[in-house]
């Protein structure tokens, strides 16, 4: 329902605004290295190769695997990411395994005769699904920087799907929920996952995924896009329309890609460039509001609000027409990051008053328009680190798992715009240069990101929700360098997300005091509530050294571990 709601009814329904409260949780501490993800189990598989004297990149793609076997909602091998790495010279490299259009993909494919959006097609089932890349970046990363053997980095999660292990209470409710739909979508009736009731405290096992990790252990990327496993998947799309082919995948290929950086207030950002929007999205917005004094405004008050939300809609108008997969569209990154045209994009910005979307439109440049992830932070104790960001898109993706093979495909071609103008299941919208193109990286808002101090590793950040990615990272950056909170009270405060369409503010229930929410209706600004935004998992270097870690336990599974 495209229902709007009044302020009124959003403090009566949501309690959007409440009495300012403070948070003043210290999140677990590690004295020289740190794993922050979504599932325990996941977080103490990438502990335990750290301890076997595995650096952090050996840590992240062993949490990846176990995070497709504990997690398989946003944990993935169908999936797709991003990887931001801060090697410890400070060296710094990113690796984009973003999934790809298959070649058989079209731009108008998911339109009726009329040219109308064809409803689910791209969200659910087989034709949803991008060629997936996880398995290949996991890979690459291995064959650049892995220090220990790729089967080591392998076989806890092989041991995970194969011996099972119990499920956490959000889990069985995850599982309960999905169900039906699981049964809708899935050629093969998947008798392993289909109970009446799953509940806290099962036991579940993923056999045939222990099988094709093997195959991924012994055969390294060809355990996937090849053999038994492709053919699996191969066999499914074409029992299931998909598009997916042999050559697809044995195609695919990730990228490494220079990773972007900006000042912020004397503090080093590198993030994610295009085909992520993040990267590029997030300086925008630290390039907008750092010539104003934020912390000394405060946190969420509305004077803050109002800048973060004025800056939120410029830099989205931009994203909806400027980025693309790099490989296809000429993403104008320069021109969108430099100082100047940042500066001329906010001076339209009124401290009094919200500018209607409406009136922003993509900012002039020469020439040319689920959040259901996860994300994971990891240090070592020699002071590399990792920040990764993986999706299947939607929760549990296309919802199609591959039978035989045992894991679920990712609906990531709902990222492309499949018309332009009309919103994805995220509510934003793209034009020419995110269109469905063959073999075409479809947009991204995953924004993976590590933040230095004086030339020194000072944070290391990300998280899953979608376009909400993006406004979630900005902000705990901002809770740390402006509002001074720590690492775990700066994950748990409360996030205010806008996007420029639909032109509201969203913030968490109680995010915003009563008094600064009828400031900001009073300067023209619309609410819509809405449930919890992001599980960000971060880790921040305290002054003497140590780590502290921020996990969004309150939110999700999330959990840091130190040592
Ligand atoms: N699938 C969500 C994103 O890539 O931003």
């Amino acid at each position: 329902m495209k229902c709007f709601l009044t302020l009124l009814s959003a403090l009566l329904l949501f309690g959007a605004c409440s009495e300012k409260k403070t948070v003043t949780n210290t999140g677990p501490a590690g004295d020289s290295a740190m794993v922050v993800a979504a599932h325990p189990l996941a977080a103490q598989v990438g502990v335990a190769i750290l301890k076997r004297g595995g650096n952090a990149i050996d840590a992240a793609i062993a949490v990846h695997f176990a995070l497709a076997v504990t997690f398989p909602a946003a944990g993935n091998i169908g999936g797709g990411g991003f990887m931001v790495i801060r090697t410890r010279d400070g060296a710094t490299n990113a690796l984009d395994f973003r999934e790809k259009a298959p070649a058989g993909a079209t731009t108008n494919m998911y339109l009726d005769e009329k040219g109308e959006v064809i409803a689910e097609l791209s969200t659910r089932g087989h034709l949803a699904s991008g060629v997936p890349g996880s398995v290949d970046g996991m890979a690459e990363a291995h064959a650049k920087y892995g220090s220990l053997p790729w089967k080591d980095l392998l076989q806890p999660s092989i041991d995970l799907a194969r011996n099972g292990f119990t499920l956490t209470e959000r889990e069985a409710k995850w599982l309960n929920e999905s169900q039906e739909t699981i049964i809708k979508y899935n050629t093969t009736r998947p008798e392993f996952l289909i109970r009446e009731e799953w509940k806290t405290g099962d036991s579940i096992k993923w056999t045939d995924l222990s099988y094709t990790l093997e195959r991924i252990r012994d055969n390294g990327r060809a355990g996937f896009y090849e053999g038994k496993t492709a053919d699996d998947l191969v066999a499914e799309m074409k029992k299931g329309k998909g598009l997916i082919t042999h050559e697809d995948l044995k195609n695919y290929k990730s990228a490494w890609r220079t990773p972007l950086t900006g000042n912020y207030k004397g503090y080093k950002v590198i993030s994610m460039p295009p085909s992520s929007s993040g990267g590029v999205c997030l300086l925008q917005l630290l390039k907008s509001v750092e010539p104003y004094p934020v912390g000394e405004w405060g946190f969420n008050s509305a004077k803050t609000v109002h800048l973060m939300v004025e800056a939120e809609r410029r830099v989205y108008a931009d994203r909806s027409k400027y980025l693309g997969d790099p490989d296809f569209f000429n993403v104008p990154t320069t021109q969108m990051l430099d100082d100047q045209y940042n500066d001329e994009r906010m001076l339209t910005f009124d401290p009094e008053k919200a500018t209607p979307s409406a009136h922003v439109k993509a900012g002039a440049i020469p020439g040319y328009e689920s959040e259901e992830t996860t994300h994971y932070s990891i240090v070592d104790k020699q002071g590399n680190a990792v920040s990764v960001t993986t999706t299947l898109n939607g929760w549990f993706g296309s919802y199609v798992l591959v039978p035989g093979s045992g894991f679920f495909m990712n609906n990531e071609m709902d990222d492309f715009s499949a018309k332009p103008g009309v919103p994805n299941m995220f509510g934003v919208l793209g034009g020419e240069a995110n269109k469905i193109e063959p073999n075409k990286r479809m947009l991204s808002a995953m924004t993976p990101t590590i933040v230095e101090k004086d030339g020194k590793l000072f944070m290391v950040v990300g998280t899953p929700g979608g376009s909400t990615i993006i406004t979630s990272v900005f902000q705990v950056i901002m809770n740390v360098i402006d509002h001074k909170m720590g690492m775990q009270q700066a994950v748990d405060a409360k996030r205010v997300h806008s996007q420029w369409l639909p032109d509201v503010i969203a913030p968490e229930y109680k995010a915003i005091a009563t008094e600064d929410s009828l400031k900001l209706v009073s300067m023209g600004h619309t609410f819509k509530s809405r449930k919890g935004i992001g599980r960000v998992n971060a880790v921040l270097v305290l002054p003497n050294g140590k780590l502290e870690g921020g996990a969004d336990g309150s939110r999700g599974d999330d959990i840091a571990i130190g040592y």
